[in-house]
């Protein structure tokens, strides 16, 4: 039995920064910015919600588009390195607000790689014929670790969530066919918070110092990215004997548009071939995936039957790919 996914929605909050205003607060400007990822303008959530209030737009969406009542959801998934609480997990928070009062569910911290790992392992409850609703959300409100002062990473984040609904297939040929995922601990020093955790609990020093934002050694990250996210991806089409040219769509991490032109060159596709937003949102870590995912399906750009790729690189290091056939009409 395959993992469908018969439920696709996201959430993007109302307010913009653009890139002309982050040149008002750091030294950069729209040229660099643009010219070096791609990315006119991301999205930044009020500061009073915390990332659960956007998991739960998103997976609202979900459930008045199947008209489904959130107590059939028998487990929520939640992708995010920002969520509400140090504890409880934001699932928590999501199960309560959702009123999804017949399930179980967990925090996964993958980075951005964060959808990808949460759906493979809903993949798995599904598959062994234990679940028949699962929530799959990614969602992340990065602007609560940014440090809007660091233009190495202010310029490239912003927050979102998107969510997808995964169900047992009737029809074998659909579905979630194989995943690779990968961690690498090597990454750890290159993009990472290094203070609030249990290693490094606050304390007014870790505040004066600013360790609570995230930091990136965007270079060293940009390098593995490349070639993490081009290999795997490339990797899993071989081993199904496709080529670039079966594949409808790559819905790509959107963390930077010159590392998914690498992806999309590896793999010989065309520009409609590739899912890319990131001029709009930025990298929202978790929620890039679900969030593309959604909007190319509100576009109509996939049918039943379509494969599509997706493929992603982020903090840990964590890095993957997913070889689905697409199942809703
Ligand atoms: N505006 C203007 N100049 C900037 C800048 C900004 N926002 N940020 C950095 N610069 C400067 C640097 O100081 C450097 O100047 P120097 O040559 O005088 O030292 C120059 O631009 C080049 O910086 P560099 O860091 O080498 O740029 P880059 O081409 O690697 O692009 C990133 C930087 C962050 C956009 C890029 O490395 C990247 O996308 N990394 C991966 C991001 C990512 O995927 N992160 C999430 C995990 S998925």
């Amino acid at each position: 039995m395959r993992a469908i996914i018969t439920g696709i929605g996201h959430f993007v909050p109302e307010q913009r920064l653009t890139n002309a205003d982050l040149e008002k607060m750091v030294d950069t400007n729209d040229e660099w910015i643009t010219s070096r990822t791609g990315i006119k303008e991301r999205r930044i959530l009020e500061k009073d919600k915390g990332t659960s209030y956007m998991a739960v737009q998103a997976a609202k969406m979900i459930l008045e588009q199947k008209h489904i009542s959130a107590d059939e959801i028998d487990l929520i998934l939640l992708a995010t390195i920002t969520p509400d609480l140090m504890v409880p997990s934001a699932a928590s928070i999501v199960q309560k607000e959702l009123g999804a009062n017949h399930c179980w569910g967990f925090d996964i911290n993958g980075g951005c790689t964060g959808f990808l790992y949460a759906l493979a392992t809903g993949a798995q409850f599904i598959e062994t014929g234990r679940h028949k609703k699962i929530l799959v959300i990614g969602a992340d409100k990065m602007s609560s670790i940014l440090n809007y002062q660091d233009r190495n990473t202010c310029i490239i984040f912003g927050d979102g969530a998107g969510a997808a609904l995964l169900e047992p297939s009737t029809d074998n040929d659909l579905g979630i066919h194989d995943f690779e995922m990968h961690l690498d601990g090597v990454g750890v020093q290159y993009l990472c918070v290094e203070a609030g955790g249990s290693l490094r609990p606050a304390t007014h020093e870790t505040v004066d110092k600013k360790m609570h934002f995230l930091y990136q050694d965007g270079k060293t990250v940009f390098k593995h990215a490349v070639i993490g996210m081009s290999d795997v991806s490339k990797r899993i089409v071989d081993k199904h004997h496709l080529s670039g040219k079966d594949i409808k769509l790559l819905i790509p991490h959107q963390a930077n548009y010159r590392i998914i032109d690498a992806v999309a060159k590896k793999l010989d596709l065309a520009p409609e071939q590739i899912v890319i937003n990131i001029e709009k949102y930025g990298n929202t870590t978790a929620g890039t995936i679900p969030i593309a995912m959604s909007e190319a399906y509100q576009q109509q750009r996939m049918k039943k039957g379509d494969w599509i790729l997706l493929s992603a690189f982020g903090a840990g290091f964590t890095w993957g790919s997913m070889l689905l056939k697409w199942a809703m009409d």
